[in-house]
């Protein structure tokens, strides 16, 4: 296993193990290790517990804030973090932008029993240290559980924990082999940063033309790759037009972009939608590499090739499949999302976990948080799975319109003010209820859907009426004949397509939905 070749930070409870594992896997990786409580000691010449003393906490924290944001500039290392470090939201953002943030976490009992009795951990210093930790355990709980990689530590060694921490932030790469499309998809921390190596590497030729949004150029700046033409377009939905296209194929060709160079896409489903069209048409195709920046482009739009703009009467109508070869999926370049996108990119996820993965969806049920790598890769892979089964959507893909039929009539009914993951979230339960209704599930499916949707912070039900909803689900594109058909889950992880339903059925499931 390759294992990634920037940062790891390592986060948790005092005396989770952060100094000894991250020594441990500093040297496995061959990377340099850092203790922040040591930098600081160095840098103000006091213990933690002395600068506790002399400044109080709000007083440490400034200093360990400052400390905190320098490492998280360097190169190559582990570092081993206080424990409330990254409860300041400017820090912890810093750190999640450049290093694979991983908490480490232990049994209470361990936690007490780790503790070196030497009052080095101000927190703890009270008469009763169990009292102590026992309060600031419950105090940082959902801190702590807002980390999507964790790594348990009781019941392994150091060794043991910095085996499987290193195993947590290793490279995936996951291909999509079809007839008609190949595609790499690499997996990896850090992996934008390396980006004009790995496509020297892979072959890609030059002239290279880098195309991305304003929103992202911003917030990845200095970290996108070095293409001599770099395009510019405005954010948002609106920018997938015909107009578009030709603006943007008359930049190539200015550019120097010909049938030997390579398209770099970076950003979500809009630009990848509309660059990769671009690539499908410009001299008739040039070879596109993407890299994906937004959830949902991650595990959805950026696997299996479909690309598309929009016209007056609708979305994705003129388009074609001309898939990137070479996909590069950075966890790092998703902490600069807003909050609203990320959870729309949840809804997919927890839709390819309905779809076709039961372990997926129990680790979405027992978690706040998601985002580690072994939940990105297996939420991609869903898609690449159904993409191999069915490269040019003829049948099976049709599983990921789960939540999609009545999504797209929530869309429209709530005039676009519902996000597409809200609406499909809410779509995602109100299609169990059908699937229960018609007897295709068992009773407490849609329950359970319905539960870690709301964990994940998405609606579950809408304010509008099910007449409505009824009435604009009739003018939905993928109608079949005068028959709607669904794809219903049989059960977490099984779901079938083309399913008719009768109306009177439908309408008291919709009906579910008003709130
Ligand atoms: N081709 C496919 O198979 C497929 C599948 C699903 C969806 N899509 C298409 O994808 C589009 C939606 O994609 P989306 O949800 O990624 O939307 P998007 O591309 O509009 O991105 C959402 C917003 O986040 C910003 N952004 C992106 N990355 C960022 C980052 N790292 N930090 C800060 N801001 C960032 C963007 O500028 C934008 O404002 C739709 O047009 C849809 O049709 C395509
Ligand atoms: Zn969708």
């Amino acid at each position: 296993m390759e294992v990634l070749a920037v940062r790891v930070a390592l986060y948790g409870p005092p005396s989770a193990g952060k100094t000894s594992v991250g020594r441990r896997l500093a040297a496995r990786l061959g990377l340099a290790f850092v203790d922040t409580d040591a930098l600081i000691a160095a840098r103000t010449g006091l213990s933690v517990p002395a600068l506790f003393e002399r400044d109080g906490e709000a007083g440490f924290r400034r200093i360990e804030a400052e400390v905190c944001r320098q490492v998280a500039g360097a190169d190559r290392q582990v570092v081993a973090l206080g424990g409330g470090a990254l409860l300041d939201a400017g820090t912890r953002l810093a750190l999640e932008r450049s290093a694979a943030v991983v908490c480490l976490q232990a049994t209470c009992d361990d936690l007490l029993g780790r503790l070196d009795g030497t009052g080095s951990r101000p927190l703890l210093g009270g008469p009763d240290p169990r009292r102590d930790l026992v309060r600031l355990l419950e105090a940082r709980r959902s801190h702590y559980e807002s980390f999507a990689a964790r790594i348990e530590t009781s019941g392994r060694s150091i060794e043991e924990s910095a085996a499987a921490t290193a195993a947590l932030v290793a490279r995936r790469t996951l291909h999509v082999r079809t007839s008609a499309c190949r595609q790499e998809i690499v997996l990896e921390y850090g992996a934008l940063e390396g980006l004009d190596a790995a496509l020297g590497d892979r072959g890609f030729r030059e002239p290279h033309v880098l195309v991305t949004d304003e929103n992202v150029a911003s917030a990845l700046a200095s970290r996108l790759p070095a293409a001599p033409a770099r395009i510019v377009i405005p954010p948002g939905e609106a920018q997938k037009t015909l107009a578009s296209v030709e603006r943007l194929c008359g930049q190539f060709a200015h550019a120097g972009l010909d049938r030997r160079g390579t398209l770099i896409v970076v950003g979500g489903g809009v630009v990848g939608d509309l660059a990769g069209f671009c690539a499908a048409t410009f001299m008739r195709g040039v070879r596109w590499v993407n890299v994906p920046t937004t959830l949902l482009a991650m595990v959805d739009a950026s696997v299996g090739g479909k690309t598309a703009v929009n016209l007056p009467g609708g979305k994705n109508l003129v388009g074609s499949f001309h898939a990137p070869t070479h996909v590069v999926s950075d966890p790092l370049t998703l902490a600069t999302l807003p909050c609203d996108e990320w959870r729309s990119g949840l809804a997919e996820v927890i839709k390819h976990a309905v779809i076709a993965d039961a372990a997926l969806f129990a680790s979405l049920e027992a978690a706040a948080a998601f985002g580690g790598l072994p939940q990105l890769a297996a939420a991609i892979e869903v898609k690449t799975r159904i993409v191999e089964s069915d490269p040019f959507e003829e049948g099976e893909r049709a599983v990921l319109n789960f939540g999609h039929t009545i999504g797209h009539a929530l869309e429209t009914a709530s005039d676009y003010r519902l996000r597409h993951g809200e609406a499909v979230a809410i779509g995602m339960v109100g299609e169990a209820r059908l699937a229960e209704r018609i007897g295709l599930a068992h009773a407490g499916l849609a329950d359970r859907i319905a539960s870690v949707v709301g964990r994940h912070h998405l609606p579950t039900t809408y304010g509008g009426a099910a007449n409505e909803l009824r009435a604009l689900m009739n003018v939905d594109k993928k109608k079949a004949g005068t028959k709607l058909r669904f794809a219903l889950p049989e059960a977490i992880g099984r779901v079938v397509h083309g399913v008719d339903v009768d109306d009177g059925v439908l309408a008291e499931a919709l009906a579910t939905l008003s709130e």
